[in-house]
């Protein structure tokens, strides 16, 4: 990941996003937003760039990126399915949702697919309250989403 098929080094792309935060308070985390949104994923060496840029410590940037479960420290499968376990999704079957999930693909939360087609992540609130259990893949909201319409979802192909 040294060098994007424009000729930009990862660390050029990297002090981009930096500087676009520049007048920020407490900026780490919207620049950690902005380089996920770079790059799909926070890679591991962009680590030491930013902790330089920042002047703080790569312990102190790894720590965050860790803490917050939105970061991921790998790329995400084509498809990402976050599926809500807050309380009003969770009355209506969330935690089943997320188990049958698990066993259709195989993987627990948090992980990819090994093929690399579904990231499964959890999610605490998608403001889709009242129709829960609520998902969201690829950024697209569904409500009252069980076992069969997940697998329809996916099934009808997602987009990017
Ligand atoms: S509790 Fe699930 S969308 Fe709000």
């Amino acid at each position: 990941m040294a060098v994007d098929s424009a000729g930009a080094s990862v660390a050029e792309r990297v002090r981009a996003v930096v500087e676009a935060h520049s007048t920020d308070r407490g900026a780490l985390l919207p620049i950690l937003h902005g380089i996920q949104a770079e790059f799909g994923y926070i890679d591991p060496e962009v680590v030491p760039i930013l902790a330089a840029e920042l002047n703080m410590s790569r312990a102190d940037v790894h720590g965050v990126i860790t803490f917050y479960s939105d970061f991921r420290s790998e790329p995400a499968g084509t498809a990402t399915v976050r599926l809500c376990r807050a309380e009003a999704c969770q009355s209506v079957g969330a935690d089943k949702l997320v188990a049958d999930a698990e066993q259709v693909f195989g993987v627990k939360v948090g992980q990819t697919t090994p093929d690399g087609s579904v990231t499964l992540d959890q999610v605490f609130c998608l403001g889709n309250c009242a129709l829960g259990p609520a998902a969201q893949i690829n950024g697209k909201m569904y409500g009252r989403v069980d076992r069969s319409r997940l697998v329809e979802i996916l099934a009808n192909g997602v987009q990017q």
